[in-house]
């Protein structure tokens, strides 16, 4: 029998928007786990048997590597295809829909990376495994805004009363963007989004925060509990010079951190261009590389509640 008629009717439990994560008890559930993971006594092996497919049509580090030591620390394997663009037979003109349906004969998950908005909801309808949006190109990436959430928790303690500046393409920044609804979820939240006009955020994501719109940190007046730092995302331009130019607007450095607290979180999804220079690096609320590891335990929760039982 395939291995799709023996899944029956079941259906899968897809992680395509940040919006599934609609409360603070899904919430807490889901860190408490990445919690009990981190700490895993060796040699267990809750996915063992079980493999993960991980396809990227994008370029990425932290995502798919971290995807992927996710699984081979809960026993499981993968299946990659990091340059899916070039080298899947998406070349040959293949669909999506039959890419996935294809992989969900050998895969008993798969992470998508997929340069078009809505490419993670399209395989989700059709995919009889689970499939995880790995970022679907300027819409969500509900997967970084998880860690990002959980590396402020462990930062900050109780998120309450939180101010926090977001910084940069805030137009093609799908991090951003499912970072703005986890927001939206804690009472008293506010909110300065800091961008050129040109990539201010779509009105979509502004849900029911406390929101100020500035060009330039200098305008934020009030003392700051995260800053939350975005590249522009030269990848989504179409005019060389328009990026160059966008490029410069923002770089931080001693004064404009006068802003944060000093018990303040400096969060970024990295990568990095110039708009977080290495001297950062030293400074005590730097958050970014933490974040990088918590992919890993945040990454492991999720294809925990996904597989284990699956
Ligand atoms: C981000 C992405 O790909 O959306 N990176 C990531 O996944 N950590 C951010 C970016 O590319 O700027």
């Amino acid at each position: 029998m395939k291995r799709s008629e023996r899944r029956g009717d079941r259906k899968p439990n897809h992680i395509v928007s940040i919006k599934q994560f609609h409360n603070l008890r899904i919430l807490n559930r889901l860190f408490a786990l990445a919690d009990k993971l981190q700490h895993m006594p060796p040699g267990q092996k809750p996915l063992s048997g079980k493999t993960l497919a991980t396809i990227f049509f994008e370029p990425s580090t932290r995502t798919r590597l971290s995807f992927e030591i996710a699984m081979y620390k809960m026993g499981g394997n993968v299946l990659t295809t990091e340059n899916a663009q070039a080298s899947s037979s998406s070349v040959k003109g293949e669909s999506l829909p039959d890419t996935i349906r294809t992989i969900a004969n050998y895969a008993d998950a798969i992470v998508l990376r997929h340069p078009e908005k809505d490419a993670a909801h399209t395989a989700a309808q059709i995919s009889p495994v689970p499939i995880i949006n790995a970022g679907d190109g300027a819409g969500e990436h509900p997967t970084q805004a998880l860690l990002d959430l959980y590396t402020l928790k462990q930062r900050l303690g109780v998120i309450k009363n939180l101010k926090i500046a977001i910084t940069g393409d805030l137009l093609y920044s799908r991090t951003a963007h499912s970072l703005m609804f986890l927001l939206s979820l804690y009472k008293n939240t506010e909110v300065f989004l800091v961008s050129p006009r040109q990539l201010r955020l779509p009105a979509k994501y502004k849900n029911n925060l406390r929101i100020h719109e500035v060009e330039s940190l200098r305008e934020v007046t009030t003392a700051l509990d995260a800053m939350y730092i975005t590249r522009i995302q030269k990848e989504r331009f179409k005019s060389k010079q328009e990026y160059k130019r966008l490029n410069q607007t923002y770089q931080l450095n001693p004064k404009n951190l006068e802003c944060l607290k000093k018990r303040g979180v400096i969060l970024s999804p990295l990568p990095r261009n110039q708009e977080i220079p290495p001297e950062i690096d030293t400074d005590p609320r730097a958050a970014y590389f933490e974040q990088a590891q918590n992919g890993v335990y945040v990454r492991m929760a999720l294809l925990h509640l996904l597989l284990k039982n699956g």
